[in-house]
């Protein structure tokens, strides 16, 4: 069954080799035919081929689904009250998350799905068709394999962080925790994950530790991607690209040496719009990044400390606004830029033999979506061929 979408004053598709607006591949007047999960052709609506169905889309313009690469949705409670002390000057700091693992610990398991259910909505209705969601709030055998189970009922893409923070219990033996979480967490944890991170930053993990724990993930057969550079400098962007990590998030203080090193790898700088602005930390510079040749990604880094939103489209627009990226840049960087980050490429293009993802704008351009901050402009979203 064929489904022809047209209507479409502006088709975005992240394929440089349509249309025009290089690396977005931008299509005047577009349409899009859609055979069950996949996409069969995009192009111009005068040379679409006969379908089953038509869908006259109403004047929108196009965009592919987003690809959220970083989400911690697997935690219970909310820290609305450390985000008022935050704005009310006290600087964000690691020792937040201490909060949300005690909540998570003394959840069941209905109650976490019910919270990731109700995320994984909110990210869909913001346009978002593929996200990560990683563990991390359970740090302990037990629940942080109990986090990556909760978390594989809504996503492929899971990560195992059971090295966010030392939990307090292992406040003296740090050496302790890492044996922990090499050994017997890990042995719990790859099974039900793709991916291992850690958070490699003041107040986590330093660059040895890092190492180590990606390392032995790496050999039970996971793939490493990082947070580190969030609250200072770290060592741990150049351990990334080293271990040849597909992303590594956050990157707020890069330095020269750091982007010169990313733009030689093969690793994605994925920048979090909601984590500074919901932490008022510095803005990273992603013009700095995107000219150096450093390929770069936009995710929501959703979690209930440093960035509580779901809303891409938010993301788009502070990342304009404040991080110096062009309207264009950002959207490939939210789509295209997260697929790359989590190493996929069926999703962040519309192309023939793509997964069918994309969103409907009611908006004349996608440059709306940053043009508009705040406004609710996703009308439809279609993942995998289905209107969701
Ligand atoms: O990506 N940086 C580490 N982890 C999260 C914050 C977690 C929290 O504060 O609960 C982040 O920003
Ligand atoms: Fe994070």
């Amino acid at each position: 069954m064929t489904i022809l979408y047209d209507g479409i004053t502006e088709l975005v598709t992240n394929d440089p080799a349509k249309g025009d607006g290089g690396a977005l591949g931008v299509i005047a007047d577009g349409a899009v035919l859609v055979d069950g999960e996949m996409i069969e052709w995009v192009g111009p609506r005068g040379d679409a081929p006969a379908a089953d169905r038509h869908v006259d889309c109403g004047g929108v313009s196009v965009v592919p689904g987003f690809v959220d690469s970083h989400a911690h949705l697997v935690f219970a409670g909310e820290r609305s009250a450390e985000f008022a002390a935050r704005m009310s000057g006290r600087p964000y700091a690691a020792g937040g998350i201490a909060t949300t693992v005690a909540a998570t610990r003394t959840a069941d398991d209905a109650t976490l799905s019910a919270g990731v259910r109700r995320l994984a909505g909110e990210l869909a209705a913001a346009g978002v068709t593929t996200f990560e969601c990683k563990s991390g709030y359970g740090l302990n055998v037990e629940d942080e394999a109990r986090s990556l189970r909760v978390a594989r009922e809504y996503t492929g893409e899971t990560t195992f962080l059971g090295a966010h923070v030392v939990p307090v219990e292992y406040r003296d033996d740090r050496a302790g925790y890492v044996d922990l979480v090499t050994g017997p967490m890990l042995d719990a944890c790859a099974p039900l994950a793709r991916w291992i991170d850690v958070f490699c930053d003041r107040g986590a993990f330093d660059v040895d530790e890092s190492r180590a724990i990606l390392t032995a993930g790496i050999e039970a057969g996971l793939q490493p991607r990082m947070h580190a550079g969030q609250l200072g400098p770290s060592a741990g962007i150049a351990l990334a690209v080293e271990l040849g990590a597909a992303s590594v998030d956050h990157c707020t203080y890069a330095t020269d040496a750091d982007i010169e090193a990313l733009a030689a790898g093969s690793t994605v700088a994925t920048l979090l719009p909601g984590a500074e602005f919901s932490t008022r930390a510095p803005w990273p510079d992603a013009r700095r990044m995107i000219d150096a040749g450093v390929t770069v990604a936009i995710a929501t880094d959703c979690n209930p400390g440093s960035s509580f939103t779901t809303s891409m489209p938010f993301c788009i627009a502070v990342a304009v606004r404040d991080m110096n990226f062009t309207p264009a840049e950002a959207l490939w960087a939210a789509t295209a830029g997260g697929a790359a980050a989590l190493r996929r490429d069926d999703v962040g293009m519309l192309a023939p033999g793509k997964r069918a993802d994309f969103v409907c704008l009611d908006a004349p351009s996608y440059i709306h979506l940053a043009y508009r901050p705040g406004v609710p402009l996703i009308r439809d979203v279609v993942r995998a061929g289905q209107k969701i």
